[in-house]
């Protein structure tokens, strides 16, 4: 989830601009509408607050408006500020700096990144000018949604349309996950990964096939989007990126006592550890010995390392946020709903590990994202991507939670 200011200024284009808004939300986005006064000769404010259901920005010199704090904060709050439609003004205003309304301000001074969508007649467009100053935004880094072409307002044919909706909706999704991110900035999230090897005797160990790709795929990601990562790993032969704090377990018993060491300190908790159901019962201090005919050894089951954090007192806070990992070779949503309930989490991310490139020890996956609310099929795609899916959703899932930080310095 990211907090995108979305600038609307004075083109016909500018009706597109709800589609915009919308396609955001349906992403998962919070828009703020902020409408030069042009704008709102093409469209009423009303309409943008209906649909982003917040207070949207048209005047800086409002009566109250400099004293409302989310105006005032929201240059270092945004993660984006994208522009649609963007006119030659507005163009002008941005390459040379000047800051006369709110959304010129706004521009110069957030450090978030930002998209314009320009918008104009061909004539316009094409004026030296005008390419000259998208020349110098994009030179400063500006992004920008190149105009389609087709028919203009103004009858004309040629390039200055507003892209299409889906088309500038994807490019902010792009700006977004390539600066990274903010979206989870100020969160703790905890991650485990791996297999656990549950040691029979000094030499031998009964493991599983887990390579940690998942888990560290998803420390990864939620590093990226700005988080506190701490990851709790099993053995595994990988290297987890830097400025993630890896704390290296190798028996159920070793992870369980980490994690819930920790675990009051998170704002999400994500279980994506192949965590041992049994362990022997009494592992030799040393190596055993080969007899004639069979060997029996007991096994005793493990701690439920999520069933506990589900019974954190906290959670009735919904703290920390549980996400839950379910391999499955059969029923993998009956058995990942019923797990939902068992184990009191918020998701349960369901691997079909019989599927081929699905699951062990492969760098794709499919999985089944299962909530009280649905079933969502994430189809096969590399882990990173994965990982994105199952971030978005805990972003999702996180702005019904304060931060662990925010509630500590209150
Ligand atoms: N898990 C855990 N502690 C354990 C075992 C599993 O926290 N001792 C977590 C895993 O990390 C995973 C989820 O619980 O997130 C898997 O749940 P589990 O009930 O163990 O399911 P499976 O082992 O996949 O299936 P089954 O119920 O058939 O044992």
């Amino acid at each position: 989830m990211a907090f995108i200011a979305l600038g609307v200024t004075g083109g016909i284009g500018a009706y597109k601009a709800v589609e915009i808004a919308r396609g955001l939300q349906k992403n998962g986005h919070e828009v703020v509408a902020v409408m030069t006064r042009s704008a709102t000769q093409f469209v009423g404010p009303l309409t943008f607050e209906a649909i982003t259901r917040r207070e949207v920005i048209t005047d800086q010199w409002k009566a109250g408006a400099n004293a409302d704090i989310e105006h005032i904060s929201i240059a270092s709050t945004i993660d984006l500020l994208l522009v649609a439609p963007a006119t030659a003004n507005t163009v002008g205003k941005f390459a040379n700096g000047l800051a006369d309304d709110f959304l010129s301000s706004l521009f110069i001074a957030t450090k978030a990144p930002v998209l314009i969508a320009p918008a104009m007649n061909t004539n316009m467009f094409e004026h030296p000018a005008v390419v000259k100053n998208l020349e110098t935004l994009m030179a400063r880094g500006v992004q920008v949604v190149d105009p389609g072409s087709g028919y203009l307002a103004c009858g004309w044919i040629g390039k200055g349309r507003l892209a299409e909706p889906e088309a500038v909706v994807a490019a902010a999704e792009l700006v977004l996950r390539s600066h990274g991110g903010t979206t989870l900035s100020g969160r703790r999230v905890m991650v485990t990964a791996g297999p656990t090897y549950e040691d029979i005797d000094p030499v031998r160990f009964v493991g599983n096939r887990s390579s940690g790709r998942m888990g560290y795929a998803l420390a990864a990601e939620a590093l990226r989007r700005g988080a506190t990562v701490t990851l709790v790993s099993g053995p595994t032969h990988l290297t987890a990126p830097h400025g993630v704090t890896v704390v290296a377990v190798r028996s159920a018993a070793d992870m369980h006592a980490a994690v819930m060491s920790r675990a009051a300190e998170q704002d999400a908790v994500i279980m994506a550890a192949a965590v041992a159901d049994y362990t022997p019962a009494n592992p030799a201090a040393q190596k055993v010995k080969k007899g004639e005919g069979e060997m029996t050894m007991t096994l005793q089951r493990t701690k439920d390392i999520l069933g506990d954090l589900g019974r954190l007192p906290s959670r009735a806070q919904r703290l920390p946020v549980l996400i839950g990992f379910a391999a499955e070779t059969q029923d993998v949503v009956a058995y990942a709903k019923g797990k939902l309930e068992t184990k009191a989490v918020d998701l349960v991310v369901a691997n079909d590990v019989s599927r081929a490139g699905a699951g062990f020890d492969v760098d794709t996956n499919a999985v089944t994202i299962v909530s009280v609310g649905g079933v969502e099929e994430v189809p096969l795609q590399s882990k990173s991507a994965v990982a994105a899916r199952v971030l978005d959703r805990l972003e999702q899932l996180l702005i019904a939670v304060p931060s662990r930080d925010a509630a500590a310095r209150a």
